[in-house]
């Protein structure tokens, strides 16, 4: 046995476990607004961030430590002093932005409430549903998203598709399908007030909470909890979006026949997928482990709990662009947008 090898190994897994739980002090620090009451202040002692967070001063000496260990804090020894980098606030203490990343640590305390659950399906087959995720999963994605949708799609990726915009501003229709709380429809109609847009999802707590997002912001897109099949609107569509919702689907093939039915004849279907390689050797780094896992406790068992297709979250654009042919698309392209974590598809019928 290589002993080198493996003591690299147990390295490896003592990091992980860290990563574990540096991700749940991280979470603590987002949800108790730690890490904005450290934001700006430079050096702070453990009593200025207790009193500046409000919180018990024994737990927030222990989460100090443990961000400072997990290189999130820098310390200065001498002072006994804490201090939250600006670089780290601008991702940390965001909330809202296109560039806050605590959505992702809110994404683990879900997942890993139903690993027991997946580590039964791998046993018997099937998987936990959509349903089945605790509310915090639903808020977890909006963290994750709502900036990106709200700061991001209109100024940016959809400056891609011109023609498309031209016709929402005169008035147009777009769908997002699968559209959770509501993000996207939310921008749509906040950027292009005469278009009609319409969000569908069928998480009946997912189309609430959009409903409620649509009347806290004064606009006025439709919600229905149905799936897209089922929408009753038979009009055709200028725009049909699918964020992160294309691999979660039990019968994704069906969905993109059906879509391709209710584009307009010039209509786009986007398409947003998380980025990863078609080539597993390419997959070996930390993105495409947190989209494995995210896939492994949430894409994957949903679309299997339904008896689904099971594509997964790491599908890889040579197996998506296969899914927009075989559903009989003409065309299908990779849109030139930067992101870490996305790829684009303009799709067109
Ligand atoms: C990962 S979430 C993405 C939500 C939202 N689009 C976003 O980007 O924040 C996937 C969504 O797909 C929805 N979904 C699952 N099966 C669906 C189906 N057959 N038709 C439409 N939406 C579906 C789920 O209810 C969930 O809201």
């Amino acid at each position: 046995m290589d002993k080198d090898k493996m003591r690299a190994m147990a390295d490896r897994v003592f990091r992980d476990v860290a990563g574990g739980m540096a991700t749940a002090l991280a979470f603590v620090g987002t949800e108790t607004g730690l890490f904005r009451a450290m934001a700006g202040r430079g050096p702070m002692s453990i009593a200025d961030v207790a009193a500046a967070s409000g919180l018990e001063a024994r737990y927030v000496e222990e989460w100090l430590k443990g961000m400072v260990s997990a290189g999130y804090l820098d310390y200065e020894a001498a002072a006994e002093t804490f201090t939250l980098p600006d670089e780290h606030a601008f991702l940390l203490s965001s909330e809202g932005t296109d560039h806050f990343m605590g959505g992702m640590f809110a994404m683990v305390p879900p997942l890993l409430g139903v690993a027991p659950r997946v580590a039964e399906s791998f046993r018997r087959g099937g998987g936990v549903p959509f349903a089945d995720f605790a509310p915090e999963c639903r808020h977890a994605i909006d963290l994750m998203n709502r900036g990106n949708y709200e700061h991001r799609l209109v100024d940016y990726w959809l400056k891609q598709l011109p023609e498309v915009t031209a016709r929402l501003a005169a008035g147009g229709r777009a769908l997002d399908v699968g559209c959770g709380r509501g993000y996207v429809p939310l921008a749509l109609k906040k950027a292009f007030p005469a278009a009609e847009c319409v969000g569908v999802d069928p998480d009946r707590a997912s189309i609430a909470e959009a409903r409620a997002a649509a009347q806290a912001a004064g606009l006025t897109p439709r919600f229905e909890d149905v799936t897209s099949d089922a929408l009753a609107d038979t009009a055709p569509f200028d725009l049909i979006s699918l964020c992160d919702v294309l691999h979660d689907l039990p019968s994704p093939l069906d969905v993109l026949r059906g879509l391709r039915a209710r584009l307009a004849p010039e209509g786009v279907l986007l398409v947003i997928e998380p980025r990863v390689s078609d080539r597993l050797e390419e997959n070996i780094n930390p993105m495409a482990t947190m989209f494995y896992g995210f896939s492994t406790f949430h894409c994957l068992t949903q679309s299997l709990a339904h008896g689904g297709a099971g594509l997964g979250a790491c599908l890889g654009p040579t197996r998506t662009q296969a899914l927009f042919s075989a559903a009989g698309y003409g065309s299908a392209t990779l849109l030139d947008i930067k992101s870490p974590t996305n790829l684009f598809y303009a799709v067109r019928a």
